[in-house]
């Protein structure tokens, strides 16, 4: 069994291991020697205490000091079984050079570093002595014998046998081994003092062999007889010198454990101190003399050791408590540097941050100013390019009037009979005038691409007929070069949602395109294919013609690229124009080409209206808007084949009158002097001119500029159409804004025709005898109110219908008043006569007076197919002064008079008869 001893390390002190062989450590002396090691060694921090108990053994002691010598302990301390069988192991591991401290008993050699223990032999002696005296010289005596190997029972023995030797009347009479057991001797000695009863003392080695020998004797008288002598007088219960005290024994003998001279000696020995080898402790004899003193004081020590054990109890505490705190505040301390660190780092890293953000901020800042700077630029830059775009605008509708101006006298001479030479060049001036409106037109176009004015307008129609519709005026030009021209497709019809305006100029670009470089004798084919996911259709326009390289190719649709003069890229505008054009359809365009081998223009559309947004989609008020007006020139005009026939109208329209308001003079001019070939011209230069002129004279149609000085065109249109006097006229406005929105504007204002400039003075003498056409089935329409059957090409208008209205109740309300006639009706109807008369004209054709006439007589007719009454009161009731005028004014209508018509009713004739 082993055991350690020793504090919590202190500081960084070396640390020496101390092995202490223990004979044994059964019984109170020895547990007193460990309790002053203990003690002692407390405060000794480095040295760590290990004991190992042999029990009584001296086998198992050899083999701990072996294990002690393998462990290579610092220091071994030693308190021997028996001197013999221990020496040897004791001196080994001296000559290994263990210093070697031998405690209390001895070995048989001096082969260890330093003993510490009372001298035997004189203890011994002092006993002899002593029991000398207290037995005066005489007595027998029982030795109880510690084990007889150990050095303390041969020395206690031969002194005491050495003192006694002086009194021959002393003699040891039997001798017990007890082997330092209490137990042992107790056991032993009743033997041996049965047989020796006669005995005066008993001389025990120590003071616990003696009480078990004491207290093996039968009864008390024998133990009043009998002396008992011991050693150790050690303190406490059952102690030496309280046994001493209860008179159990005579004397004791000190014999001191020496724990605290030991644990010292090792510390000087282990800290190469000077030290003595031989540590002899003193002794003393205890008997009833000094015995009170003795135990007092042993006592008091014992009282102070455990003070002391108490006090190091506590002083180990706080030496926990010191240890932790300082481990704790070494963790502070640690943790204190760390931080500081860490914020010593944090701080380096702030300032290198700080540095950064104030080089960032800079940069920032300048980027910032760059950035303003490009803005500002940019800002500039739009300005400039907005103001380029209004000069182009401006620029291109300034083009406008004189195109017409040049094209309008050209067409009209082309009609004339000319010589071959001149109508050569007059088509020459034709086609580049149109040339130069495209260009013109192009501009324009990009002009609202650029600001995102251009919206898509896509309505649904059939893409076959539509691109039929546009190939078939290259027909002629194919024809008259030679070039074989198809329109390949599967398709009978597609319907696919297109800006026709767009579309078309996309078309007429590409194929002007092939066949402006194409050879006489060429190929050209337009190609219509639905995809394969039925997603797109494309549109493939390809030529043999010269064709481009593939670095044109690539540029092919940018905008102002033309190339190298030899390429198929025409103006550098078409193609990127219709690139914008494409993309507004979501669709895309692409180009093969290799030169001289031709090209292959691809549109491709998305099939569907999904990707249409609500805004792209055109209203059907824009679709009948549209529907109304129809392209400036088709393909044939613009490639100056133009054969349009001439004029050919029968009617008498010199009976018209066209009030012409244009502010500019040259138009104004051109236009009357044609127009006074057909018609009755007015003039106005100016908006209110023109509308006091219309309310005067009530022309029979208004063809009206919309950008007018004073009053604008579209205002000039909605005062007429809103004025019963004027609103019947037919009104047709000029203008150079081609935008569906300004033409929507003029529909809606009344506008009844919307011409955009340049225009064609034949097409637009075309419409204009077209709403006079209509203007005269209106008349119809209106005569046939009076009449039974209504026929018209398009419905009269509300405020006409009303006048009309007004009209016939005025007239049917005064039939019967003789003096009923275009005066007094005008005057009821808060109008001029002439005003009444001209308007009366133009929507019947006939005069009010005629009218009412007419509003008799057919009152007159039904009177005389309904009622019973004579003519001449029928004569008087439809207002006739006389029933002969009345019969003559029925004859010459109805071819009929009015008897012979009574007369045909009764048998169901005349009755078709109508007005
Ligand atoms: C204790 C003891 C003591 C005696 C000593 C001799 O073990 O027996 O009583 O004095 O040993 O070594």
């Amino acid at each position: 069994m082993s055991a350690i001893i020793g504090c919590s390390p202190v500081g960084e002190e070396k640390k020496f291991v101390v092995g202490f062989s223990q004979c044994t450590e059964g019984d109170a002396w020895r547990k007193a020697m460990h309790e002053e090691m203990e003690r002692e060694a407390s405060f000794y921090p480095e040295l760590r205490l290990q004991i190992k108990d042999a029990k009584n053994s001296s086998t198992a002691q050899v083999g701990h000091i072996r294990e002690f010598m393998e462990q290579e302990v610092d220091l071994l301390i030693v308190s021997p079984n028996e001197a013999e069988p221990i020496t040897p192991v004791v001196e080994e591991a001296f000559s290994k050079g263990i210093p070697v401290i031998v405690v209390d008993r001895k070995t048989s050699s001096s082969m260890y570093t330093a003993y510490v223990g009372a001298n035997n032999y004189q203890i011994g002696k002092l006993a002899g002595e002593y029991v000398a005296k207290l037995l005066n010289g005489k007595g027998r005596i029982i030795e109880v014998w510690g084990l007889r190997g150990s050095s303390p029972a041969i020395e206690r023995h031969n002194s005491f046998v050495d003192a006694i030797a002086a009194f021959p009347d002393i003699e040891i009479v039997a001798e017990v081994s007890g082997d330092w057991e209490k137990e042992v001797a107790k056991a032993r000695f009743p033997a041996v003092y049965n047989q020796h009863a006669d005995v005066d003392l008993i001389y025990a080695h120590n003071d616990v062999m003696a009480l078990g020998a004491f207290e093996s004797l039968p009864d008390k008288q024998a133990q009043q007889q009998l002396k008992f002598i011991g050693f150790d007088g050690l303190g406490g219960p059952n102690g030496g010198l309280q046994l001493v005290q209860d008179g159990i024994l005579e004397a004791t003998f000190l014999y001191p454990t020496g724990g605290e001279e030991i644990i010292q000696l090792a510390h000087d020995i282990l800290h190469n101190r000077p030290f003595r080898k031989d540590n002899i402790l003193n002794t003393t004899v205890i008997d009833e003399r000094n015995v009170h003193i003795m135990k007092q004081q042993s006592d008091k020590i014992l009282a102070q050791e455990k003070n002391i054990e108490r006090q190091q109890q506590r002083l180990y505490e706080q030496i926990q408590l010191f240890n932790n705190q300082r481990t704790f505040s070494y963790i502070l301390l640690a943790s204190l540097v760390v931080s500081i660190v860490m914020g010593a780092l944090a701080l380096l890293s702030l300032r290198a941050k700080q540095e950064a953000n104030k080089e960032l901020l800079a940069k920032n800042n300048e980027v910032m100013q760059q950035r303003n700077e490009v803005a500002r630029m940019a800002r500039k830059a739009d300005k400039a390019t907005e103001a380029k775009l209004k000069f182009f605008t401006n620029v291109s509708h300034e083009f406008r009037t004189p195109l017409t101006l040049i094209l309008g006298p050209v067409e009209d001479a082309l009609q004339s009979p000319i010589s071959a030479d001149l109508k050569r060049d007059l088509q020459l001036v034709k086609k580049n005038a149109i040339r130069l409106l495209r260009l013109v037109n192009q501009l324009m176009d990009f002009s609202k691409v650029d600001s995102k004015k251009m919206k898509l307008q896509a309505a649904e129609g059939d893409l076959i007929a539509f691109v039929k519709d546009i190939t078939a005026s290259f027909e002629r030009l194919a024809l008259k070069r030679n070039i074989t021209f198809k329109v390949k497709t599967p398709l009978k019809e597609l319907a696919v949602y297109f800006d026709a305006d767009k579309l078309d100029k996309i078309l007429f670009n590409l194929l002007s395109n092939a066949f402006k470089f194409t050879s006489d004798g060429g190929c050209i084919s337009v190609s219509l294919q639905i995809s394969e996911d039925y997603e797109n259709v494309s549109i493939a326009v390809e030529d043999n013609g010269k064709g481009m390289s593939p670095l044109h190719a690539a540029h092919a649709f940018d905008r102002f690229h033309t190339g190298e003069g030899s390429s198929n890229l025409g103006t550098g505008l078409g193609l990127a124009l219709s690139k914008e054009f494409v993309k507004l359809h979501h669709g895309d365009i692409s180009v093969v080409s290799e030169e001289w081998k031709g090209a292959r223009f691809m549109v491709r559309l998305p099939l569907g209206r999904a990707h249409l947004t609500e805004d792209e989609l055109l209203t059907d008020a824009g679709k009948n808007a549209i529907k109304l007006i129809p392209g400036v020139m088709d393909a044939d005009q613009q490639l100056g084949n133009s054969d349009t026939a001439p004029a050919g109208e029968e009617a008498k329209l010199q009976e018209y009158t066209v009030l012409l308001i244009e502010d500019n003079k040259e138009l104004r001019e051109f236009l009357r002097i044609r127009l006074a070939k057909d018609f009755n011209v007015v003039e106005a230069a100016n908006g209110t001119t023109g509308l006091q002129q219309a309310f005067e004279k009530v022309p029979d149609l208004v063809i009206c500029d919309v950008m007018l000085p004073k009053q604008n065109g579209l205002e000039i249109t909605s005062a007429l159409k809103n004025d019963l006097r004027t609103s019947h006229i037919p009104v047709v406005l000029l203008t150079a804004k081609d935008t569906i929105a300004y033409k929507m504007e003029g529909i809606q204002s009344g506008a009844d025709l919307y011409v955009t400039k340049p225009f064609s003075y034949i097409y637009l003498l075309e419409r204009v005898k077209g709403l006079l056409k209509n203007r005269a089935l209106l008349k119809e329409h209106y005569s046939s109110e009076i009449s039974v059957e209504t026929k018209t090409a398009s419905p009269p208008k509300q405020l006409d219908k009303k006048f009309m209205n007004e009209v016939m109740v005025v007239v049917e309300k005064n039939l019967s008043n003789p003096d009923l006639n275009a005066s007094s009706i005008a005057a009821s109807l808060g109008m001029s006569k002439v005003q009444v008369y001209r308007k009366m004209k133009a929507l019947l054709g006939y005069s009010l007076n005629d009218y009412v006439n007419k509003m008799r007589l057919k009152r007159a007719r039904h009177l005389l197919l309904h009622s019973d009454r004579n003519i001449s009161e029928i004569a008087y009731e439809v207002g006739f002064s006389s029933p002969a005028y009345f019969s003559t004014a029925f004859k010459n209508h109805f071819d009929m008079s009015p008897s012979d018509f009574k007369a045909a009713r009764s048998t169901g004739e005349g009755t078709n008869i109508s007005l």
